[in-house]
């Protein structure tokens, strides 16, 4: 059964989920500290799954550290493009990270499909690894559809151009607190927290 106490690195380089993870991690009185703070190295993403990804970012940081490591891989998956981006979904943006680049391909590979299902989710998945080897991982989706043009200039990645069922607003119109609980990450923390009782 894995822990949430004390100090738990969260095993990700990248701003917008440190920021997610951390608000997650607040109500618990857990010390969160980032893996940039550690100077912790980011391992390259060899694996095909989210699961592989995470537990691999997670069990590198617990190994690294000494102590328990928390790790999201998640990404969006469009229904027409067979659920790409997927796993592949950061290195879409390319070696700058260029989101509008990220956004633009999903909608040139719609359109050279001429699809007209815009179903999207994003997924992620959670993984605690304690420093003993042990490794659990969580699996959260959100339901929703892309749009276009990219809307709203909060949140990060792909967030411009998708919106949530049962909203009308992209996840980068909305606040931080307007975007948290709808996310795949608050979903697979849901089942971490659960898991814990
Ligand atoms: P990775 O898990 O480091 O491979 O990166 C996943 C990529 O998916 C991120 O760089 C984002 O572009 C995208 N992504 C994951 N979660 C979100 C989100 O909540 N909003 C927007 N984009 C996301």
């Amino acid at each position: 059964m894995p822990k949430l106490s004390g100090r738990i690195v969260v095993a990700s380089h990248n701003a917008g989920k440190v920021r997610e993870i951390g608000e997650l991690l607040a109500p618990f009185g857990v010390e969160a500290i980032s893996a940039a703070a550690l100077n912790l190295a980011e391992p390259e993403e060899t694996e095909a799954t989210f699961v592989g990804n995470a537990e691999l970012k997670a069990r590198a940081a617990a190994d690294a550290s000494g102590l328990p490591a928390l790790a999201d891989d998640s990404g969006l998956e469009v229904f027409a493009l067979e659920r790409a981006p997927g796993v592949y979904s950061a290195r879409w943006a390319g070696p700058g990270g260029d989101f509008n680049v990220a956004m633009a391909r999903v909608w040139r590979e719609l359109e050279k499909r001429g699809a007209s299902d815009h179903r999207a989710r994003f997924v992620c998945v959670l993984a605690l690894a304690q420093p003993n080897g042990a490794v659990e991982s969580f699996e959260g989706e959100a339901p929703g559809h892309v749009v276009r043009p990219p809307r709203g200039d909060k949140g990060f990645g792909y967030d411009p151009i998708f919106v949530p069922d049962g909203h009308t607003k992209t996840f980068a119109e909305m606040t931080p607190d307007e975007k948290l609980p709808l996310t795949h990450r608050a979903r697979a923390f849901a089942k971490l927290l659960a898991a814990l009782r």
